[in-house]
């Protein structure tokens, strides 16, 4: 019951605040989370107080011990977070009094909840972004692991779902790999760019202590400070460009998983999902489900959706700090939370996953898939116009779609009735074998080509 002034803030206030109030004030239930960054950002600014000669080495000393304390409860779960003391910073400020005494109430000398939590979210997101480009990793060599396995194995490659050429299953999975290394680089100049320490810019305007913003920055890893205190207390770009990279790398999980989906399908059986990755049916006993990808496929949804929400809070938003931008957070570890399961799942999955490299094949030599690689060979071998050469392959698929049969089934008079400069050396063209060795130009499907970029891989990754 909230009927006593806050503690930290209170003094012009008679009463507190209506438990409504409190209810949607307080951040305390998820910004706890923050802990970690919130001591190391306090712990950063006692010490340089202390070297600037604002506050005594030893009250310095007493705060950083302190603060470990605090961490300490916190990590064993013995600390008792209180709504009442809204965000993380006053409850942890306020246990560290109770330990402290007096002392505790010099850390907040020069300083604001508005570059403190700046400060915090940025650590937080920085993390993030690493753990991201650690899972993406991951995933990448899951990647090349089935790559290697398969190199030369066969599949249908696909435009409009339709069977277009012959591909190699190794080729297939390095076309996710260079997905997977964009969101990498996206994840990597984002941190790059949120770098930049907050911490002094206190509630707006600076301070007028001499405090080292440089020191603080140091100690807590980022490139240097700010340069503007309004731009650094209202700032959530970092936030937002975090959340777009997850939005693009979550939209590249959801092709994937959308593929396993129709690829382990009774109608496809291109792969098996092992044990691990699939459920089963309550009451189709038939049923194996893969339900993970399903899951994956759908995290586009709130990483999207998390996006959204927080460009849309700060749009708008007047100079500087605005409590509309507590709501930052909610969104942001959502979307962290998620976007890393999904990564672990996927990685995991195609770790595990067995391709069916007979059914593979079988598709791959299916719905007329050399019919390029004919018209390629009218031109090459006779010469004709590349115009010309797809009109009679046009002809031949019509023909042997007609008599039921594919491509390399039809007889040479067959072939010769449509152009009768035809000789037997076009069936060398014809085997999806040779279809997919033929292809060599730079970035090709040949298993030639392929091993060179999985070496490149392996190496990059290791
Ligand atoms: N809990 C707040 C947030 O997450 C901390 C900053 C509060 N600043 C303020 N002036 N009330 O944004």
């Amino acid at each position: 019951m909230a009927d006593k002034a806050n503690t930290m803030w209170g003094g012009r206030f008679a009463g507190g605040p209506d438990a409504i109030m409190e209810a949607i004030n307080a951040s305390i239930s998820y910004d706890q989370r923050l802990a970690p960054q919130d001591i190391a950002g306090s712990r950063a600014h006692a010490a340089m107080l202390a070297a600037q000669g604002i506050i005594t080495n030893s009250d310095a000393e007493a705060i950083r011990e302190g603060l470990l304390t605090v961490l300490s409860e916190i990590e064993a779960g013995e600390f008792t977070f209180s709504a009442a003391l809204e965000d993380i910073h006053m409850n942890v400020e306020a246990r560290l009094r109770e330990i402290l005494g007096e002392p505790a109430g010099r850390l907040h000398t020069a300083r604001s909840r508005n570059d403190q939590v700046a400060v915090d979210f940025r650590l937080w997101v920085r993390d993030q972004c690493d753990a991201a480009d650690d899972a993406l990793s991951k995933l990448q060599s899951a990647l090349v692991g089935q790559a290697e396995a398969g190199a030369d194995w066969v599949m249908p490659g696909f435009t409009h779902l339709q069977t277009a050429q012959p591909v190699t299953w190794g080729h297939h999975m390095l076309a996710y790999v260079e997905m997977l290394d964009r969101d990498r680089g996206r994840f990597a100049d984002a941190r790059k760019r949120m770098n930049q320490s907050p911490l002094g810019a206190a509630a707006l305007a600076g301070t007028s202590f001499d405090i080292d913003r440089k020191a603080t920055a140091q100690a807590l890893g980022f490139d240097g400070p700010m340069m503007n205190s309004l731009d650094a207390v209202s700032d959530r770009d970092f936030a937002l460009e975090f959340l777009s990279s997850a939005t693009i790398c979550a939209m590249h999980l959801s092709r994937l998983a959308e593929e396993l989906v129709i690829w382990s399908s009774a109608q496809f059986r291109f792969v098996a999902m092992s044990d691990k990755w699939s459920t089963g049916s309550s009451i189709m006993p038939q049923k194996r489900n893969p339900d993970a990808a399903e899951l994956i496929r759908a995290k586009i949804g709130r990483i999207f959706g998390a996006n959204v929400a927080l460009v849309t809070v700060m749009k708008g938003l007047p100079l500087a700090y605005s409590k509309d931008m507590q709501e930052d957070k909610e969104q942001v570890f959502d979307a962290a939370d998620n976007l890393l399961l999904a990564l672990a799942a996927m990685a995991g999955m195609i770790a595990d996953m067995t391709a069916n490299v007979e059914n593979l094949r079988h598709a791959a030599a299916s719905g007329f898939s050399t019919a390029t690689d004919l018209a390629d060979w009218l031109v090459r071998t006779l010469n004709m116009p590349f115009r010309d050469a797809h009109h009679v392959t046009g002809s031949l698929v019509a023909m042997a779609e007609d008599k039921g049969i594919d491509l390399p089934d039809l007889t040479l008079e067959q072939m010769q009735s449509v152009c009768q400069d035809i000789t037997t050396e076009v069936f060398d063209v014809l085997g999806v074998d040779n279809s997919v060795a033929s292809r060599t130009s730079l970035g090709g499907t040949a298993p030639s080509r392929v091993r060179e970029q999985i070496a490149r891989w392996k190496d990059a990754l290791a």
